[in-house]
């Protein structure tokens, strides 16, 4: 397949490399961002009134999750119209008048593309599910009852029960890999197909930059297991290996006659660096680059609220195994966290006597590989994970329904339960934004969707811009080391020292220039020689205000050096 898309430089020529490997991408979630009115719940205009504040940031471009129409039982990824915008947010000419003020300060919009499945109010599902004769039913995955009523096949839903839910006025089961109000769209039916690639290019006639999209892999189904006689149990990807020809079609019917200025990045659980190097291989047009989610799924055991302890030479090898996996061929993402997963410093540091170590420990860990970075809202200032006291705090569907679940069905211990959802539920991330010190942390007038966290008298984004050490000055001088730095962008990463439980050490290469990122991920000094020798070496970054130099690395002590 041929295509306009810019391929992916060798390190050594960064002027022929696309615009996204030395951006940094910023992730909005909207309703938690900055709220205009007053309800509760952020807004376009919220987002706007910011744009001076990401500005100064530097980020090349913002990521919105979803701001179409929607119920919002999961928050805007149930879409019940995909040529609008949801009210509570705002409207099209607010849309664009956003995407036009981001535009003027450099800043690119890239929209959420939900299109894995719809909200079950979408006037795509209600007709589908009007009739079984209706032109409209094989949009979707509807099946027959197998055997004694049961659903086609054992598969589970990501938010808990099965994955099929009997319609009981057409005797029907549908197919829903999510909650029951997201019904999965048939990709098989070419007219889907071409729906969305035509939605898709009537929003980047608007003027957007590009997308994010959301479970993309899992729009190609394995079929054969849906259909196959014996029903498939959950566990394991439900894709199937017609992904590929998707995202190709895709391609060339939206961005292939485009001018390569756009950004596509695909949301893909369950996959590996194979997998990988195919869908990013920009010879092959299919994405630019993907979200994996290996390295944050070294915690989890039978489910994410099930904790296992943590361990570094485990995150780092993982880490290691993408770059070297994409080092040819393809583009990596990079993420700690964004609003799926709790807060990076309460996850992978120290969020109480260390949070400014930690933080920045990670930022500049993370800046400094390979890949394109994403900023989730207030990682910029090391927000935290909240801990509600009762399950009746949490908004997230998922934790809701893990938490029933696992206490009605399967008898568990509330608090062991509690405390799972304490630990990893998507609402720590979800919290408003904390801007400052104020009751409801400057987010809203009026009452917050979700609480704010309790510490934004202390955590906000106005006494981390007066402190002495701020993360967000942190994050510009790597947004900005980025933007200067062709190594930083484009060369070559080395990990070193493996097997080290506290040490985060590796190099990157470009030509004849060698930075090296020395890095204590522990609570206490740590007292080695360095894995390199850094005499006469220039340091360009650390967040240790007079760095002891030497070998000893003060608790959550990072540097980055020039060799
Ligand atoms: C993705 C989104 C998540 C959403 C799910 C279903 O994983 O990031 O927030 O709940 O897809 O759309």
């Amino acid at each position: 397949m041929t295509s306009s898309h810019p391929t992916v430089a060798l390190p050594g020529e960064p002027g022929a490399a696309p615009w996204w490997t030395s951006a940094v991408v910023y992730q909005v979630y909207p309703r938690s961002f900055a709220d205009s009115d007053g309800d509760g719940i952020g807004d376009l205009g919220g987002i706007r009134g910011r744009l001076e504040y990401l500005a100064e940031l530097g980020v090349d471009a913002l990521w919105l999750s979803p701001v179409y129409p929607s119920p919002q039982h999961d928050n805007g990824y149930d879409i019940s119209d995909y040529r609008e915008i949801e009210p509570v947010f705002g409207d099209l000419a607010e849309f664009d008048l956003l995407v036009a003020e981001a535009h003027e300060r450099g800043i690119k919009i890239v929209m959420d593309l939900v299109v894995n499945h719809t909200s079950d109010e979408h006037a795509w599902f209600r007709e589908s599910r009007s009739s079984r004769s209706n032109p409209k039913r094989d949009w979707y995955w509807w099946r027959k009852p197998q055997g004694d009523e049961g659903p086609p096949n054992g598969w589970g839903s990501a938010f808990s029960g099965p994955a099929w839910t009997l319609d009981e006025a057409t005797g029907e089961y549908y197919l829903h890999l999510f909650a029951k109000q997201q019904p999965d769209l048939n990709w098989e039916n070419p007219e889907v197909r071409q729906a969305v690639y035509s939605m898709m290019n009537w929003w980047l006639d608007r003027g957007v930059d590009g997308f994010r999209m959301d479970v993309i892999n899992y729009i190609a189904k394995q079929v054969d297991l849906i259909d196959g006689p014996a029903p498939a149990t959950g566990g394991g990807s439900p894709m199937g290996p017609q992904i590929h020809d998707f995202l190709q079609e895709m391609h060339e019917a939206v961005f292939a006659r485009r001018d390569g200025e756009h950004l596509t990045v695909g949301e893909m659980p369950g996959v590996n660096t194979d997998d990988a190097r195919l869908f990013t291989d920009p010879g092959r047009a299919e994405v630019d680059m993907i979200f994996q989610f290996e390295h944050v799924g070294l915690d989890q055991g039978a489910n994410k609220f099930e904790v296992l302890p943590r361990s570094l030479p485990a995150l780092k090898k993982n880490l290691a195994h993408w770059q070297d996996g994409l080092a040819e061929t393809g583009w990596n993402s990079l993420y700690l966290n964004n609003h799926d997963q709790p807060r990076l410093v309460s996850r992978f540091g120290n969020d109480t006597e260390f949070r400014y170590e930690s933080a920045t420990l990670w930022a500049l860990v993370l800046h400094l590989h390979r890949g394109t970075p994403y900023v989730y809202q207030g990682e910029e200032i090391g927000m935290t994970n909240v801990r509600f006291d009762s399950i009746d705090d949490y908004r997230d569907l998922e934790s809701l329904n893990h938490y029933r679940e696992a206490v009605d069905q399967f008898d568990l211990d509330p608090g062991t339960v509690l405390a799972g959802v304490q630990t990893m539920s998507r609402d720590n991330a979800r919290t408003p934004m904390q801007w400052d010190g104020t009751e409801q942390a400057g987010f809203t007038t009026g009452t917050p969707w979700l609480p704010v966290n309790p510490n934004h008298t202390e955590i906000n984004v106005a006494a981390d811009r007066a402190a002495e050490r701020s993360v967000f000055r942190f994050y510009q001088r790597l947004i900005a080391l980025r933007h200067e730095s062709p190594v930083v962008a484009l060369g070559s990463f080395t990990l070193l020292d493996p097997e080290h439980e506290r040490l985060y050490a590796f190099t990157r290469t470009l030509g004849d220039e060698t930075l090296l990122v020395v890095a204590n991920a522990s609570d206490t000094r740590l007292d080695v020689p360095l894995p390199v020798d850094v005499t006469g070496a220039e340091l360009v970054l650390a967040n240790y205000p007079t760095p002891g130099g030497g070998s000893a690395l003060g608790p959550w002590e990072a540097r980055l050096y020039r060799l």
